[in-house]
């Protein structure tokens, strides 16, 4: 069988977005923004800077924002121009330059598994990279997250690797979550026998938990055709890619190193803007004098 670099990284998007209403009622929720980068942005630079060279972003209905956000924008490169404002100029090119994406259209939330695979004929049935438009890593100065799951899945021979994060007590039902052995040479990486999504309470085989990247063969693409819809009636990735774990090529699990943040939250959301304005010199000082006077007030 030829091996097939993982080139190619789909970043679904077409969500409801419920849990950030009415904010989302006409706005995607990929394009809320940390501090001033929507968070899909974050997403996209990440899998650039992991060697994606094309991303496939799969939009639902009003996701037009998306779309333009990318693209060129004439009118206000030139507006910039003509007023001088170079360093903007610089930023608002780059974005239209990072890297070639492609949009496909999900004209229902039928799933996370549904999502993927509407982007099949767009991924032209190679491995990708899945990485969730609203779940964010920071990984700084280390390789990004999707660069660790791609690593882990050429070490260990291209078997599908997803990223696993323990979560507390109580909290496995809002998740997959998987089960199996951690290697002995590898301390953060799992070789996963079982995977459940959403297990109801005092269920969950672990607190092993799916978080929002993942890199898978392409075998996944014939498993996520015939997979039916299951939990909540939609199509899940997770019954995929338990099929892929236990009757396929298998499936790992990768602890990343880095720090996750669930924008798709409110407070998950809140701590992303917090951390990266945290990182940003211009933003540092001020930030953490009104976080130390909130605290007061709210004391
Ligand atoms: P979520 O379950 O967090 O998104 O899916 P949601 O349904 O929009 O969220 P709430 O609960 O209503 O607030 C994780 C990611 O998968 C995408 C979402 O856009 C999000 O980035 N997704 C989910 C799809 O693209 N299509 C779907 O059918 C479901």
């Amino acid at each position: 069988m030829t091996r097939v670099r993982v080139r190619k990284a789909i970043i679904p998007a077409a969500g409801l977005g419920t849990r950030f209403l009415p904010a989302t009622k006409a706005i995607p929720k990929e394009m809320l923004p940390i501090v001033d980068v929507p968070t899909l942005q974050l997403i996209v630079e990440e899998a650039v800077a992991a060697g994606i060279e094309q991303i496939i972003i799969v939009n639902g209905r009003g996701k037009g924002t998306i779309e333009d956000h990318f693209d060129v924008s004439f009118e206000l490169e030139r507006t910039l121009r003509d007023r001088g404002k170079k360093e903007l100029l610089a930023v608002v090119e780059r974005i239209s330059q990072m890297v070639r994406i492609v949009s496909v259209r999900q004209k229902e939330p039928l799933g996370l598994g549904h999502a993927v695979l509407v982007a099949r004929e767009a991924a032209g049935d190679e491995p990708v990279a899945v990485l969730l438009g609203d779940d964010l890593y920071d990984c700084d100065g280390r390789r990004p997250a999707i660069g660790q799951l791609i690593d882990e899945y050429e070490r260990l021979g291209q078997k599908g690797v997803v990223s696993l994060m323990e979560v507390p007590v109580g909290q496995e039902q809002l998740y997959g979550i998987v089960s199996g052995k951690v290697l002995a040479d590898a301390p953060r990486t799992m070789h996963i026998d079982d995977m459940v999504e959403k297990p109801a309470p005092g269920t969950a085989p672990s607190r092993f938990a799916i978080v929002g990247r993942y890199v898978l063969p392409a075998e996944i693409w014939d498993i996520l055709a015939r997979t039916k819809p299951g939990k909540g009636g939609e199509i899940q990735l997770t019954d995929a890619l338990k099929e892929l774990a236990q009757k396929g090529g298998g499936c790992y699990g990768l602890t990343v190193d880095g720090t996750r943040h669930d924008a798709g939250d409110k407070l998950g959301y809140l701590g992303a803007n917090l951390a990266w304005a945290l990182k940003r010199d211009d933003l540092r000082p001020g930030l953490l004098a009104l976080m130390r006077r909130l605290v007061q007030e709210h004391n």
